[in-house]
């Protein structure tokens, strides 16, 4: 199994300044760590600076290339727009926004207070819409080409009980990208959108589910090839998504969960508890009728 090694040939994003929103931590941080071994430099964002010049450091020491840590509420457009205005100064241009900052509650809708519910809908729909306007309109002053590439979930079209707030965000950022691949092709602004399934992170796994709910609720088991992601996995799509060699690809949004959401939504897809000999005997009865 080759599942931890990158799949784009050397230098293929040489020469690409690629802006990641909660780019300090987590799957953010392993897609930026790829980008940068495949000769981008990246800008990583997010709240805590001190989290983000860390990450600069380790990753400008594992990788070489430049990292550029910026502080940023996504929720807050005054800094996002100053935050944008440093990236451009700093780099020049840049040419990916890779919108993958979020949050989430994992609880009963009915429990989660209206500053809760808001806080979910403000960092993921409000933050990425907010980055997006302020980098496209941009770029369209500029007449620079850009592409978008957005991290958005499965249950952005299922919908999910116990994430309420975080599936209608989600929902909005996979409408948000469907329509600007169309609007904003004729600017030369790709947009694609990633659907990830379980990749293990300490933010989304410890916190949202602590103590033995990780071990209760295992998510390996809910997928049908029978584990949970690497993130060099998705930082492989991602690479090629916001690379050139995906030039065609506009509109599309990508899954990559080992086919976890189909298991849940397939009417009979629970029947592989059965086991083979019951299979057995339902074949042989069918056969005597015959
Ligand atoms: N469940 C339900 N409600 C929660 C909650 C939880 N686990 N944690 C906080 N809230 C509520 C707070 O009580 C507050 O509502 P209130 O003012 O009515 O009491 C509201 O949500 C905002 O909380 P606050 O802690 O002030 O928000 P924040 O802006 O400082 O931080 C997050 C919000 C999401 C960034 C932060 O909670 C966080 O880092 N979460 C874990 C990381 C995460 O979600 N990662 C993303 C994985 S996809």
């Amino acid at each position: 199994m080759i599942l931890a090694e990158g799949m784009l040939k050397p230098g293929a994003l040489k020469g690409k300044n690629i802006l990641i929103t909660g780019g300090g931590t987590g799957l953010g941080k392993s897609m930026g760590e790829y980008f940068l071994e495949l000769g981008a430099n990246i800008v990583i964002t997010s709240r805590k600076l001190d989290v983000l010049l860390a990450t600069a450091e380790e990753m400008m020491a594992a990788k070489g290339g430049k990292v550029i840590p910026i502080a940023c509420d996504v929720r807050e457009i005054e800094q996002v727009e100053a935050m944008w205005k440093e990236a451009t100064g700093q780099l020049g241009q840049i040419h990916v926004v890779l919108n993958n900052a979020a949050g989430n509650f994992i609880s009963p809708t009915e429990r989660l207070s209206t500053n809760a519910f808001n806080t979910v809908l403000d960092i993921v729909l409000k933050g990425t819409s907010q980055v997006t306007l302020t980098a496209g309109k941009d770029w369209i002053a500029k007449k620079q080409a850009g592409v978008f590439l957005n991290i958005v979930t499965t249950y952005a079209w299922t919908g999910s009980g116990y994430v309420v707030p975080s599936a209608a965000a989600k929902a909005g950022v996979l409408a948000l990208t469907r329509s600007l691949a169309v609007e904003w092709a004729k600017y030369d602004i790709r947009s694609n959108a990633i659907a990830p399934g379980p990749f293990p992170t300490e933010g989304a796994w410890s916190r949202l589910l602590p103590g033995d709910l990780v071990k209760k609720f295992d998510p390996a088991k809910k997928v049908p090839v029978g584990r949970v992601g690497e993130h060099q996995e998705l930082a492989n799509l991602a690479a090629y998504l916001v690379s050139d060699y995906s030039s065609y690809v506009n509109g599309e949004v990508m899954t990559i969960d080992g086919g976890e959401w189909l298991k849940g939504a397939g009417e009979f897809n629970n029947l592989d508890v059965i086991p083979e000999e019951m299979w057995d005997m339902m074949e042989a009865s069918r056969g005597k009728k015959a």
